[in-house]
């Protein structure tokens, strides 16, 4: 057997483990071993495990300089409503002329949530338990009836569940959109690796690979075509959103608007932080440059630094909902020599493996390390960029863990909460506990509104209102 040119590096680069039962395995499995040894760049690995893993060159952030990030106020606390309803406006002209896409990040592992399909599957509504997929297509469907025209939604998945996810899809019809409007594509990935450096097998034929983060966003929309689809289309921004968020304003003419008026390359929206310890990044400024600390990183003092009123001082915290122009993604993730790169970051994980004999691990304890990029690490490269303020209750509550915080049950609550504001915003009375969660579950679909004003307006229209004392499914 002739030795293949990458078996050669691997082994010089001290990876040459990685084929250690090359030749036990089929020729189907040699080349799939082959293919995926292909997408490691040796170098970066082994710069990765020399900066971040064996700690020479250990990273230390500069905090020098650091000041809180400017944002532009909700109108329900202190923000000015005419320039709201401009950028609202200004939003709303972009949805009608087609230059506005809706992109979600659905490449993640979900491991905290511990659900065996792709996360988007997952059944997230109070009572048809709909699941965030078409929760998310159906806002879309209702922004598109609202503004007249067509959203094209981009979905970013992973090797791992990129066919269940396009297989769900299909099956449903693609809930109401038509099937060349939603364009999906797979992120990019990387290798783990144990302390010492040594690329991780997660069977004889094949490596321990992981999606490269949502950071891995930017060069993935570039190098699946997307952008070209973009530009093919004239779409000029995408308003990007993670996939366990069913609360969220998956199109916000408002947002979108504050983003085209400033010409910003990637703008964002905060929540003030509830509390200094709150586990949320904060936007901050460093220079002229807009960036995000995370929340393990800042500093105590800044964490619980306050301001002459007594408020915290870095207050706004990042929810991961941000707008993208087409030509800052192509600057970010278009690959040319001149362009940014955004920097990997390292977490230890438990991450299933073999042993020396080719038997499966399945380790109780973090044995190796991932590396992810973050999306919000590209604003700092963004000449122009704008914040604004968002409400908590109605754009934010994420599905992360099975239980506790963030949960399958806090979310229900918070959609429960959000459709009872409506109501009682249409002069209706529901019924709540101490926490305001309603005592009779509620569901409505977006279709049906997707907001307070959509909601309204379908509600006026209703001939046979439902009764407020039993479940309302609308
Ligand atoms: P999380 O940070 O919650 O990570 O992702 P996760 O992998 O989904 O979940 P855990 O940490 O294993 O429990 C936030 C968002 O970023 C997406 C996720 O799908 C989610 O929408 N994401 C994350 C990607 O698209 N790719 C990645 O590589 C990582």
């Amino acid at each position: 057997m002739t030795q293949s040119p990458l078996i050669e590096q691997f082994t010089n680069a001290g990876q040459g483990h990685v084929f250690q039962f090359f030749g036990t395995l089929s020729t189907e499995e040699q080349e799939s071993l082959l293919a995926e040894a292909a997408e490691i760049d040796l170098q970066e690995i082994a710069t990765l495990h020399r900066t971040l893993v064996a700690g020479a060159e250990a990273e230390h952030q500069d905090f020098s300089g650091l000041e809180p990030a400017p944002y532009i106020a909700h109108p329900s606390q202190v923000g000015n409503s005419a320039s709201w309803d401009e950028a609202r406006q200004a939003g709303e002209a972009a949805l009608r002329n087609g230059s506005v896409a809706a992109f979600v990040v659905a490449g993640g592992q979900g491991t905290r949530l511990g659900y065996d399909k792709p996360k988007g599957l997952y059944p997230v509504t109070p009572i048809r338990q709909k699941s965030l997929f078409q929760v998310f297509a159906e806002k879309v469907r209702g922004a598109e009836n609202t503004y007249e025209t067509t959203i094209p939604w981009f979905i970013m998945t992973s090797h791992v569940n990129h066919q269940d996810t396009v297989d769900f899809f299909e099956s449903n019809q693609h809930f109401g959109l038509k099937s060349e409007q939603v364009h999906f594509f797979r992120q990019g990935r990387m290798p783990a690796i144990d302390t010492s450096g040594k690329i991780l097998l997660s069977s004889k034929s094949s490596i321990a690979m992981s999606p490269d983060g949502h950071g891995g966003s930017l060069r993935a929309l570039v190098r699946s075509g997307a952008t070209q689809v973009m530009e093919e289309n004239n779409i000029e921004v995408l308003s990007y959103f993670q996939v366990d968020n069913p609360l969220i304003k998956v199109i916000d003419p408002a947002f979108i608007g504050f983003h085209l008026q400033n010409q910003a390359g990637m703008s964002s929206k905060m929540i003030p932080k509830a509390y200094a310890e709150e586990k949320v990044g904060v936007f901050c400024t460093q220079g002229n440059k807009t960036l995000v600390i995370e929340y393990s990183d800042l500093p105590e003092d800044l964490m619980h630094a306050t301001d002459e009123f007594g408020q915290l001082k870095f207050l706004s915290g990042s929810i991961a909902i941000h707008v993208l122009s087409r030509d800052f993604i192509i600057q970010m993730g278009g690959g040319d020599a001149s362009a940014p790169s955004l920097p990997l970051h390292r977490a230890n994980k438990k991450i299933p493996t073999i042993d020396a004999d080719g038997n499966a691990v399945s380790p109780a304890e973090p044995n190796g390390i991932k590396f992810e990029m973050f999306v919000f690490d590209a604003l700092p490269f963004s000449d122009h960029t704008v914040t604004i303020e968002t409400q908590r209750e109605s754009d934010f509550s994420p599905v992360k863990n099975a239980e506790g915080l963030d949960s399958p049950k806090t979310c229900r609550d918070d959609q429960m909460k959000e459709f009872a504001s409506w109501l009682e915003n249409v002069g209706a009375k529901v019924a709540t506990d101490n926490n305001g969660v309603p005592l009779n579950s509620i569901e409505v679909s977006p279709l049906f509104g997707y907001d307070a004003n959509s909601f309204a307006t379908s509600w006026s229209q209703l001939a046979n209102k439902p009764d407020l004392t039993e479940s309302i499914d609308l």
